[in-house]
């Protein structure tokens, strides 16, 4: 053999080499799959190791898989409950929340971990968002300011009165002229509106109301790569997106003190009343804006998701669909009636349908919290500033906890409350295990408003129509923040009158 050619052999030779000890030392030596989480490789071997696990992420996020097909090969290779990997030059550990640790790092909520989203959410959402407040003090002082107003029950009737008149008319008025429908666009629609009156009430929901693309452009951006100074980029356009309904939020307020204009009960006048008063919950105008805009960007897309997925799994379910049919006709509301909040206490299948599907969507697949020093969970080592994401979606289809974790089965939900005390243990163990608004102090603020969404929609849908998929592509969005359908779920609809 020719000199050159031997070396060129013996030098790829040296490479396969190298190549085969990296995938082993990325793949295997570092899985943590019997003890502690080893640190990650070191030096050039870790800088591989990290471009490795963000390309393959990235890629699944790009894939019509979804982001979460990343994590479940993870834990496959790895056959643990917690495994390690480094997206985009951070290290993040997923701990299944099937494990005790995992609970207890949200209930009992250690000084050493914070919730952390990518500082992009905080240039999108702004400083004093709810959802970034690092700071244990700053997020209690947020939170009671916001869940006080929020949770009051008049306010609670008064916007499932204003969700139930979009709803009647999105299905009854505009849904009976037309065969097919795309239901996330509709949902997108409707859940927009809603949040946005329960803000700024209806008058000033009419200024918002040309912002929607802009609410969407935020929450696109707050994925993109945080390439503020290219031109063109998406995190571009959710900057700008931003400042434009920061704005209108200003004009909002601006116009309400100077027209005194402060006695309406929307959330906004509520909070505005409060810094008027001096209460010490009170928050500042740029706290007031901040966490308006996160209100409408943490309940809009999530909520229109988990009715797209609600409608999906009830398309490929068509006897639990006529069950529920069943349900809402036998509470016997005739004539033009509008919904209520003991109306909606009566639909109990109906409400097992909702758990069932939000937890089969999981619409938030895991909750992530960064480690403030080193420590340790669940036995693994944790270094000060790595990520823990404690991760739902995992404990949602683990078959220890749900029989058949596949299978959509709202029945699954029966024996609550019902005495029958074996069925009773196995459905409230399940019910206290659904992860699906977090739990602890940062448990989601608007999970009641986005059940009672849910359950409207369902009620509308279900005694005008029977539906079926009209496109049944399983592919997700790429890209997306949440998991959802490509198509957004077109569906055929069939008026009752016409198919009893
Ligand atoms: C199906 C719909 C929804 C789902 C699945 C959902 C899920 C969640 C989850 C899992 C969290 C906690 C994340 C963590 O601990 O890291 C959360 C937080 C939050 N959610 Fe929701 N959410 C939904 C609807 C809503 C709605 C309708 C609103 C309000 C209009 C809302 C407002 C919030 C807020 C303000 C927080 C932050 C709470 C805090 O940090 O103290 N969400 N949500």
């Amino acid at each position: 053999m020719e000199p050159l050619a031997l070396a060129a052999a013996a030098a790829l030779v040296l490479l396969l080499i190298l190549v085969a000890s990296w995938w082993k030392t990325a793949s295997n030596d570092y899985s943590g799959v019997a003890g502690p989480l080893v640190p990650p490789p070191a030096g050039a071997w870790r800088w591989l190791w990290q471009w490795r696990e963000t390309a393959a992420f990235l890629a699944s996020h790009g894939s019509g898989r979804g982001f979460y097909h990343f994590v479940r090969t993870r834990y496959l290779r790895h056959q643990s409950p917690c495994f390690r990997t480094a997206v985009l030059g951070r290290v993040h550990v997923f701990l299944s929340a099937s494990h005790p640790a995992a609970s207890h790092l949200l209930t009992a909520q250690p000084p050493h971990f914070a919730k952390r989203y990518a500082r992009t959410a905080a240039d999108l959402l702004g400083a004093h968002s709810i959802l970034c407040c690092t700071s244990h003090a700053h997020h209690r002082h947020a939170r009671r300011a916001l869940a006080t107003t929020l949770f009051a029950a008049p306010s609670t009737a008064a916007f499932a009165a204003a969700f139930d008149r979009l709803a009647t008319d999105l299905i009854i008025r505009h849904w009976t002229i037309r065969h097919q429908v795309v239901v996330l666009d509709a949902a997108l629609e409707i859940t927009y509106r809603a949040i946005c009156e329960m803000l700024v009430g209806r008058g000033g929901a009419g200024r918002l109301a040309p912002l929607q693309s802009d609410v969407f452009a935020v929450t696109q951006a707050m994925l993109a790569l945080p390439l503020r100074w290219v031109p063109g980029t998406r995190f571009r356009r959710g900057l700008a997106a931003r400042k434009r309904i920061m704005a209108a939020l200003r004009e909002e307020m601006a116009a309400r003190r100077h027209h005194q204009h402060l006695h309406d009960d929307d959330l906004l006048s509520l909070l505005m009343q409060r810094r008027q008063l001096g209460h010490p919950d009170a928050l500042t105008e740029e706290q007031i804006q901040d966490n308006m805009l996160t209100l409408i960007i943490a309940g809009q897309v999530t909520t229109a998701t988990a009715i797209t997925w609600m409608v999906k799994y009830l398309s490929d379910n068509r006897l639990i669909q006529d069950k529920l049919r069943a349900e809402a006709f036998g509470l016997e509301l005739k004539g033009d009636y509008s919904l209520t909040l003991q109306d909606l206490n009566g639909m109990d299948y109906g409400y097992k349908a909702v758990k069932e599907s939000l937890r089969m969507a999981t619409i938030v697949s895991w909750f992530p919290r960064v480690a403030l020093k080193d420590c340790q969970v669940a036995g693994f080592h944790i270094k000060k500033d790595w990520i823990v994401n404690i991760d739902a979606r995992s404990l949602h289809y683990d078959p220890a906890v749900f029989d058949n974790p596949t299978v959509f089965d709202p029945s699954r939900f029966n024996g609550e409350g019902e005495g029958d005390d074996v069925k009773l243990g196995r459905a409230q163990q399940q019910g206290r295990r659904l992860l699906v608004f977090g739990a602890g102090g940062r448990t989601c603020l608007g999970m009641n408003l986005a059940k009672i969404m849910m359950l409207i929609f369902l009620h509308r849908l279900l005694t005008n129509f029977r539906w079926e998929m009209a496109d049944d592509d399983p592919s997700l969005e790429k890209w997306a923040m949440f998991p959802r359908l490509k198509n957004g779920c077109p569906i055929l609809l069939t008026p009752i009158h016409d198919s009893s």
